[in-house]
C-alpha cells in the first residue's frame, strides 16, 4: 500500500508540457543551486546579543525575532478541569520562559505561548474554563482547503508553545521543562521539530528543500510599520485582551523532493515565478527587484505565470497582502519509498486570519502550480496573546481578568 502522505499523483500535463522542448537543461536537483552559496554565515557574537529577545515586553518574543536555527513546536490539550489550574499553568510557563530566556540569551532562546480555538468552545455543553464569551469573533479553527490531507493527530490543540534557539539542546531542554510543568494539567498532543532560520543579519536568504531562496519577500524583522499593519492586533480589531498579540497559522507541508528533482530547472522556476540561482523574479532584475506580474514576452505570454506560487501569494483581490512567515524545514526520517519524509513546517503570523492567511491559502490551494509537489498534512490556528508587560505577569493575563 502506498504511503497516504505522499501524493505522487503527478505533475500535471500543463506544467510538464509547457517546458517540453524549451531547451530543458537536464535534471538539476534541489541541491545544485544551493551550491552557489555556502549558506548562512554564523552570526557574530554582537549580532546574536542584539537580536536576542526578552520575555517581558508589549509583544511575545519569537514572532518578529529573526528566525533562529532550531525550533520545536508543541501542542497541548488541557486535562485539568478548572480555570484556576489553567491560570496556574500559564503562570508557571511564563516564569519558566522568562528564566530560561534570560539564562540562554546567548543562544537566542525564545518561548511563545498561544491558545487554540478549542480552549474557548464549550465541550459537551460545558464551557470548560468560562472563556466562551471571550473568544475573538474572527478567531476559529482553519477551514479545510482544497487538496488538504489533514491528519487530526498532528493538528489543533488547546495550547501551543513555540520554542526556538540557535541550539537544539537548549530547545529540547526548555520544552522538557515546560512539559514537566504541565504535568497533571495538560498533555502533549503533538510536537514538531524543525531547522532553518536566517542565522543573523546580513546572512543570505536561506533555501528550502526545493533549492529555492525562501523568505525574500517576507516582512523584515525590523519593519515596525508592516508589523503594525499585518502582524499585531490593533485596538478595535477585537477583544482588548488580544491587542498587541497576533494569530498563528500552522501547516505541516510534505515536499515531494524526488518528483521535484525530476523537473527541469525551467519548470521549477515557473512554479515559483523566481529564478533558482538568485531568487530574482522571472520579470527580471535581481533578488530584491519587485516582481512585475504584468510583464510579457514577445508572444504576449506572462513572464510570471498567474498560477505561480509567488503571483498567487502576492495579493488577494488585486490588493497586496502580507503575512509574517516563520517556517522551518523538517526531516522526519525516511518514507517506505526511500524518499525523505520531509517538508516545510509552515508558521505564519497574522493580524487577522480571515483576511490574510485564509484567503491566501484558499487561492494557493485552488491554483498553485506548487501543489503537485506538496501535500498539506496538518492545519492549526492559535491566538497568540500580547507580551507580558511586567515581572510577575503571565501570558494571557488580560483574558483571565488578572
Ligand atoms: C512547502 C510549502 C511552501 C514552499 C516550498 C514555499 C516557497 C516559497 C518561495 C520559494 C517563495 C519565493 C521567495 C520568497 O519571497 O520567500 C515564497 C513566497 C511566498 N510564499 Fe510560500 N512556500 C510554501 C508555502 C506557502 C504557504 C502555505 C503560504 C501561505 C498560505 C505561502 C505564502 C507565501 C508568500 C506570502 C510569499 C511572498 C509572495 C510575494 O509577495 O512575493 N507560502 N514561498
Amino acid at each position: 500500500m502506498s504511503d497516504p502522505r505522499v501524493n505522487h499523483a503527478g505533475v500535471t500535463r500543463r506544467v510538464l508540457l509547457s517546458f517540453m522542448g524549451a531547451g530543458a537543461v537536464g535534471l538539476v536537483g534541489a541541491g545544485a543551486a544551493a551550491a552557489h552559496d555556502r549558506g548562512p554565515r554564523p552570526p557574530r557574537r554582537d549580532e546574536r546579543q542584539a537580536d536576542a529577545a526578552t520575555f517581558l515586553g508589549s509583544h511575545q518574543p519569537g514572532i518578529v525575532t529573526p528566525a533562529q536555527t532550531n525550533l520545536t513546536f508543541a501542542s497541548f490539550d488541557v486535562t485539568g478541569g478548572s480555570r484556576d489550574e489553567l491560570v496556574a499553568l500559564l503562570r508557571s510557563w511564563s516564569q519558566i520562559a522568562d528564566a530560561q530566556m534570560a539564562a540562554h540569551r546567548a543562544r537566542g532562546l525564545t518561548v511563545t505561548i498561544g491558545f487554540g480555538a478549542s480552549l474557548f468552545i464549550t465541550s459537551g455543553g460545558q464551557d470548560r474554563f468560562g472563556l466562551a464569551g471571550a473568544r475573538p469573533g474572527r478567531f476559529t479553527d482553519l477551514p479545510s482547503f482544497p487538496g488538504d490531507r489533514v491528519e487530526s493527530a498532528i493538528s489543533g490543540g488547546d495550547l501551543c508553545v513555540q520554542v526556538c534557539a540557535n541550539d537544539a539542546q537548549t530547545v529540547a531542554q526548555t520544552l522538557r521543562d515546560l512539559q514537566r510543568a504541565a504535568d497533571g494539567s495538560a498533555t502533549v498532543r503533538w510536537t514538531q521539530a524543525g531547522t532553518g532560520g536566517s542565522a543573523g543579519r546580513g546572512a543570505p536568504t536561506p533555501r528550502n528543500l526545493f533549492g529555492f531562496k525562501d523568505g525574500t519577500a517576507n516582512i523584515p524583522p525590523n519593519d515596525t510599520a508592516e508589523h503594525n499593519e499585518y502582524v499585531w492586533v490593533q485596538t478595535g480589531d477585537g477583544p482588548d485582551w488580544m491587542v498587541g498579540g497576533t494569530y498563528l497559522a500552522v501547516r505541516k507541508i510534505a515536499m515531494h523532493v524526488d518528483t521535484w528533482e525530476a523537473q527541469p530547472v525551467a519548470t521549477q522556476e515557473r512554479v515559483f515565478g523566481r529564478t533558482k540561482s538568485e531568487g530574482a523574479p522571472l520579470s527580471g532584475g535581481s533578488e530584491r527587484t519587485r516582481p512585475d506580474f504584468r510583464a510579457t514576452d514577445a508572444s504576449g505570454a506572462r513572464l510570471i505565470d498567474r498560477d505561480s506560487h509567488v503571483a498567487l501569494a502576492h495579493s488577494i483581490d488585486r490588493q497586496r497582502m502580507r503575512i509574517l512567515r516563520r517556517g522551518y524545514t523538517y526531516v522526519d526520517g525516511t518514507l517506505p519509498s526511500g524518499s525523505p519524509d520531509a517538508g516545510l513546517f509552515f508558521l505564519a503570523f497574522n493580524r487577522d486570519l480571515q483576511s490574510q492567511f485564509i484567503p491566501m491559502q484558499r487561492q494557493l490551494s485552488t491554483s498553485d502550480l506548487m501543489n503537485q509537489f506538496v501535500t498539506y498534512r496538518s492545519s492549526s490556528a492559535f491566538a497568540i496573546p500580547p507580551g507580558v508587560a511586567s515581572a510577575g505577569g503571565f501570558v494571557g493575563e488580560g483574558l483571565f481578568g488578572a
